[in-house]
């Protein structure tokens, strides 16, 4: 089987979802996020602070490179940007988590661990332009998805189920 590629904004789930599928399937699972705080050995917070964005989008494009050529049959969870690098379609089946931006910012606000979840997203810090970079990469996500999931309402579980089932069906 390709690899699964989730997709999608920030805080929607993908890690919850990632770590219901490997739970239920045979699939084990990487994340791009992860990949790259384990090259700098520093967390994303600190490369975007000491390094700048467009040096993170570097390391992403080189992420995805290294995803192309060594791994298969693998469930990847990416950061909210990642939908960007070039040619992902190559790295495997992009499934895009979908939900209005007011759902996924209550989902945050309600977990236990909200203000760690907020603080460590460079990207989150400021509501209003976390919503205009919503509004932008909406169009964008759904261009480069083969398989959308709304997620508003639903459990993990059932999230995971229903991608399973339709990256069978691809
Ligand atoms: C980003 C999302 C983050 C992380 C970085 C940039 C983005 O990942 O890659 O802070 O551009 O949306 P999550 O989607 O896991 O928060």
């Amino acid at each position: 089987m390709k690899n699964i590629v989730l997709i999608g904004f920030m805080g929607v789930g993908k890690g919850s979802v990632a770590r219901e599928i490997v739970k239920v399937s045979k699939m084990v699972a990487l994340d791009t996020d992860d990949i790259i705080e384990s090259m700098e050995n520093r967390r994303i917070k600190k490369i975007f602070a000491e390094e700048g964005e467009p040096y993170f989008r570097a390391l992403e494009r080189k992420v995805a490179r290294w995803l192309k050529k060594n791994v298969d049959n693998t469930l990847i969870s990416t950061g909210g940007g990642f939908y960007k690098v070039p040619n992902l379609k190559k790295v495997g089946t992009i499934v895009l988590l979908n939900a209005p931006f007011d759902v996924i910012y209550r989902r945050i606000l309600e977990h236990p661990n909200a203000e760690k979840k907020l603080k460590k997203r460079p990207l989150f810090q400021d509501i209003e332009k976390a919503r205009a970079l919503y509004e932008e990469r909406l169009p964008l996500y759904l261009k480069v998805a083969d398989i959308v999931i709304d997620v508003e309402n639903k459990e993990i579980p059932k999230i995971a189920k229903e991608i399973l089932k339709k990256v069978k069906l691809k």
